[in-house]
């Protein structure tokens, strides 16, 4: 479907949790959330019915998202469902990787085709500094599982975070030689519950070739990423830079809460609830929402947080 600015809406961020193993700082309070009760979250048949509406509506691509999608038990039987909706093309998922060692394969043979893997150090310590609890090695060899499963593709996202990991820049970008996967440099979004980052953290991607004197950029562009590529290099090293520079323009996207709510956009406060409707309902909501995506969001900085009313794990990373 075409929103009011002539963008076509043909991807749907699909959030299956809220909850996750890991409490990133960007993204969860320290505490976790608080589990919401069963009957507040959608079912995974009225997951699969709303990703059939939005099918109807021509979204052929979904990301599966959280929280983290594999603490959901359900997670490969609501991939296999939603990969075999008609009309949707691609179904991906987005992971911190510490469950995948187990469920990579499954994974894969659910039809899940291509892996975002979170991953913002590679220094143990700073890795259980900013994840509050995790193992970077479960991450490494979640990401070893995934290359060995057979997707697509895999891509490495990093959340470049002034004063904690620029200076990783250069030994992030080499994963591209390495292996053959993507790594992505994403901007600090100033989101509820990321309070405790000063304006130092919030280092515009702008900065990341600068540290890579080798990296030769690329014509095409990847949805939202510039591509630029390390001399004999696997992959590409992408910039997402929701804040310096809006990409707004190219947004093809739409959001779907794990508690039923269609966000038009990740950063205004509108929701549109889609509990108890039908599937015919649910399309006349996805309708409605992706009718009321704002052209662009505001500014976002250090000093203008997102209007989001739910932080990132409640959204959907
Ligand atoms: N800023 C930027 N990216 C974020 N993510 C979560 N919170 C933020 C934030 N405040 C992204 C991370 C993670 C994915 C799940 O969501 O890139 O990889
Ligand atoms: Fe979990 Fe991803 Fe949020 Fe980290 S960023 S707490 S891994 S959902």
């Amino acid at each position: 479907m075409i929103d009011p600015y002539g963008r076509n809406i043909t991807y749907l961020r699909l959030s299956v949790t809220e909850l996750c193993d890991l409490r990133c700082r960007y993204c969860m309070p320290a505490e976790g959330v608080c589990k919401k009760r069963h009957e507040d979250m959608l079912t995974e048949d009225e997951m699969v019915g709303a990703v059939r509406a939005a099918a109807r509506l021509g979204i052929t691509k979904v990301r599966v998202t959280g929280g983290e999608p594999l603490v959901k038990p359900n997670i490969l039987s609501i991939c296999r469902r939603v990969s075999h909706v008609p009309g949707i093309r691609e179904t991906v998922l987005t992971t911190n990787a510490l469950r995948l060692k187990d469920m990579a394969v499954q994974l894969r043979e659910a039809g899940v085709k291509r892996v975002n893997i979170s991953l913002d150090t590679l220094n143990p310590d700073k890795y259980a500094y900013i994840t509050r609890r995790g193992r970077l090695e479960d991450a490494l060899e979640g990401i070893r599982a995934a290359l060995s499963a057979g997707f697509e593709k895999v891509k490495i996202n990093a959340v470049l975070i002034g004063g904690f990991n620029d200076g990783e820049v250069p030994a992030l970008a080499e994963l591209t030689r390495a292996w053959p996967v993507d790594v992505r440099f994403i901007e600090l979004m100033p989101m509820p519950g990321s309070e405790e980052f000063g304006a130092e953290a919030y280092m515009p991607c702008s900065e990341v070739p600068k540290k890579l004197p080798e990296a030769v950029p690329e014509d095409k562009h990847d949805g939202v990423a510039r591509l630029y590529r390390l001399p004999g290099a696997l992959g590409s090293v992408g910039l997402i830079s929701p804040l310096s520079s809006h990409f707004c323009a190219e947004c093809n996207r739409i959001r779907l809460t794990a508690d039923g709510h269609l966000k038009p956009c990740l950063h205004s406060a509108e929701e549109i609830s889609i509990r108890g409707l039908d599937e015919d309902g649910v399309l006349e909501a996805m309708k409605k929402a992706i009718a009321m995506k704002p052209r662009q969001h505001g500014a976002l900085s250090a000093k203008e947080k997102s209007f989001s009313a739910r932080e990132m794990n409640r959204v959907g990373g």
